[in-house]
């Protein structure tokens, strides 16, 4: 079976990455998106609330498996027996940040691959700070994430 693990802070997720995994889904027999820890990132959603989003987003496409990852990503490939990564490029300057991660990734377990998907050019603008900001301010983030991340927050706020 073809497996690939999707990384990410998805603090939320966005439509930039929903269609990430739908591409992944149209390659791979199964996906796992991990919610995982970046130490320089204070989350503004739990990574359970982040979870129960993503799931909720993929609740009837069963090749979409999410998980919470609390240490390094390299552990859980282990722990997974998965070493394929994805991670999405939407400019020149994720290029600069992913490449050392990648490069990270492989010398901690050289059996580690990463992959790149370009974003959707449509997409590319859209980041989950930007969303973040939008939420605080009480501005309408429907443009940008799924239509039930767009429903948590109004239920939140009624
Ligand atoms: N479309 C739109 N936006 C996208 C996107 C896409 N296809 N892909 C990524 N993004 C955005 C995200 O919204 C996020 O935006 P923000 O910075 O405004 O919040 C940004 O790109 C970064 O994405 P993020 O999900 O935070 O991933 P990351 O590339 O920064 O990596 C982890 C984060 C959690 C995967 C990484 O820190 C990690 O692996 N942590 C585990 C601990 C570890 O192993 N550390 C060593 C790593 S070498």
């Amino acid at each position: 079976m073809n497996r690939i693990i999707y990384p990410g802070s998805f603090d939320p997720i966005t439509n930039g990455h929903v269609d990430i995994i739908k591409r992944l889904s149209k390659i791979f027999d199964e996906i796992i998106v991990v919610v995982a820890h970046s130490s320089d990132k204070k989350s503004f959603f739990t990574a359970k609330e982040r979870l129960a989003q993503i799931r909720d987003v993929f609740k009837n496409d069963k090749k979409i498996t999410v998980e919470i990852w609390d240490g390094l990503l390299v552990d859980f490939c282990e722990k997974k027996k998965c070493f394929l990564l994805c991670k999405g490029l939407r400019s020149v300057k994720d290029f600069e940040y992913e490449i050392d991660m990648a490069q990270t990734n492989k010398k901690l377990n050289p059996k580690i691959e990463t992959f790149f998907l370009s974003t959707d050019p449509e997409l590319r603008f859209i980041s989950s700070s930007l969303v973040r900001e939008v939420i605080s301010m009480g501005g309408d983030i429907s443009p940008f994430v799924p239509r039930s991340i767009n429903a948590i927050k109004k239920n939140s706020k009624d």
